[in-house]
């Protein structure tokens, strides 16, 4: 029987959020310690934790089927360098693992423009999105390639500034930086291998994608119940974000109040379940949903 080769960064700010989403997909992996696979009792599918730089290589020449991957590594290595001659397409993006690729100058220095960077030494990891960047802006400033810990290369006159990727600012503030310029938005994305791929495995690209969009658009859907009067149901429907249609059964014991579930395609705030009481709502319920097939 055929498995899907599934590749993921090994450890960064991306492996526990894919590895809950893949969780909640129905493929739990058994993962150990320095051990670079990992295989799946509940599905054919192997892990394949790797750096997450080589992931597009490995989806380029057919090593892994599918990757979750920050469209910024993808970007640099595959899209801005025509290292594969290949297309690399994205099938999902994934909505997490936001962030952006940003230039950045020690604390004390003063900043006015990007022309401000001509002639200057660029730390970073990503050149070929920076030298795009430059290019596209009339600046010419080197891009200096470091591999890791770019953020330290001013301190130790490698670099006058750094380009690198900025999710939380921690590593930025931590290191006596301040962001200056962003050049690049990034989020985590599910990539396919351009290579062939036989009918299984594409039933079960097919069958983990459609799981993929049910477990993302249950993210940030409601399930909300509550008891209210029937003369109030359009009112209610006005008052909740994306409500769909709900379901209204009569209550015991009562003939004007009926228990009213809405499924919510958007956050449900307090001041929505305050207003809900307003009109006469009780009993006001919020649940999360963990999964959603329409
Ligand atoms: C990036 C970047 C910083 C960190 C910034 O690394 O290199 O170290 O994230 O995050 P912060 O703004 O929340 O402090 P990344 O996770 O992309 O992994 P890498 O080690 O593969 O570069
Ligand atoms: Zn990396």
């Amino acid at each position: 029987m055929e498995k899907l080769t599934i590749a993921i960064q090994k450890s960064g700010r991306l492996t526990e959020k894919t590895l809950k989403i893949l969780s909640q997909c129905g493929l739990d992996f058994h993962i150990k310690k320095d051990v670079l696979f990992a295989s799946c009792a509940s599905y054919p599918a192997e892990l394949m934790l790797v750096r997450d730089d080589d992931i597009p290589a490995y989806i380029a020449n057919g090593t892994c089927d599918l990757g979750f991957v920050g469209e910024n590594v993808l970007e640099e290595k595959v899209l801005k360098n025509n290292n594969y001659n290949l297309d690399i397409p994205i099938i999902k993006k994934m909505n997490y693992g936001k962030c952006r690729l940003s230039l950045a100058i020690p604390k004390e220095e003063n900043y006015e423009s990007i022309k401000d960077f001509e002639g200057k030494t660029i730390a970073t990891s990503y050149p070929n999105i920076l030298n795009d960047f430059l290019k596209s802006k009339e600046v010419n400033a080197k891009a200096t390639m470091i591999n890791g810990a770019v953020e330290i290369t001013p301190k130790l006159n490698v670099a006058d500034a750094i380009c690198d990727i900025v999710s939380t600012g921690g590593t930025l503030k931590a290191n006596g930086l301040k962001e200056v310029a962003q050049i690049y938005q990034s989020e985590c994305v599910l990539v396919e291998s351009p290579k062939s791929i036989c009918d299984e495995k594409r039933k079960m690209i097919d069958q983990l994608l459609q799981r993929i969009e049910g477990v993302l658009s249950a993210q940030n859907t409601k399930y909300v119940m509550m008891n209210a009067s029937k003369s109030k149901l359009e009112k209610i429907k006005q008052i909740l974000p994306g409500a769909e249609e709900p379901s209204v059964m009569p209550l015991a014991h009562s003939s004007d109040k009926v228990a009213v579930h809405i499924v919510c395609k958007e956050e449900v705030f307090w001041q929505t379940m305050e207003q809900l009481k307003e009109l006469g709502a009780t009993s006001i319920l919020v649940l999360p949903i963990e999964k959603y097939i329409q």
